[in-house]
């Protein structure tokens, strides 16, 4: 079973519905540890009342080289072989990636490359966008820049407020985010350039 480690800074819904994927028998791995660089992140209260193990590797006034050494050693720590960023508001470093060469993905609330960053929603909204989404890619260096896996669309109604249409993509992230983790765990995606290409089930 796929070992993970989910790196969160805050509410953790996306680690929540990774754990319950897990639970209900859809995604085969187990959380091995998560890890947030935030006491007060919400999410770390999810992990307590489920006894999954879990960190706080507080991130201010260190710099990037050295709060990512100190992850990456508890990620060993707990032979972590995919790393799973859901809502960690810190961008990694080129050694952190390279320490899991594509076994670091990210979760993003809109279809990119369109509105990388912060407020992808917001930014959907205030362009005027038919179509927002979420997209799962694997992490490199970049903001929000590696190959992609997975996406799925979410019509922007025009009824639709900021709170709505987030709450809209937030559910598809949650629906999202396991069914690309199980693609990886059952050895189905492979990256060609900046292209991920998906195998069919066995
Ligand atoms: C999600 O919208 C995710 O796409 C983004 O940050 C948010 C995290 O939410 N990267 P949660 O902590 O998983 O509830």
């Amino acid at each position: 079973m796929i070992r993970l480690g989910v790196l969160i800074s805050g509410r953790g819904s996306n680690f929540e519905a990774i754990s319950n994927a897990i639970n209900v028998g859809k995604l085969d791995a187990e959380i091995a540890v998560v890890i947030s660089n935030r006491a007060s992140a919400a999410g770390l209260e999810i992990a307590r009342d489920r006894g999954i193990p879990m960190r706080v590797i507080p991130s201010q006034g260190i710099d990037r080289e050295k709060y990512d050494g100190l992850v990456i050693e508890e990620l060993r720590t707990h032979e972590v072989e995919l790393v799973c960023l859901a809502g960690f508001m810190r961008l990694l470093s080129a050694s952190f990636v390279q320490a899991f060469p594509n076994r670091v993905i990210n979760i993003h609330p809109s279809l990119l490359p369109a509105f990388p960053g912060l407020d992808a929603q917001k930014q959907a909204v205030e362009y005027g966008v038919k179509i927002a989404g979420c997209t799962v890619h694997f992490v490199d260096e970049f903001l929000d820049s590696g190959p992609i896996i997975l996406q799925t669309a979410v019509p922007v109604l025009d009824k639709d407020t900021l709170e709505s249409l987030s709450a809209r993509i937030l559910l598809q992230e949650h629906m999202t985010y396991w069914r690309a983790i199980q693609m990886i765990a059952e050895e189905r995606v492979s990256v060609e350039g900046r292209r991920v290409v998906i195998s069919d089930a066995a």
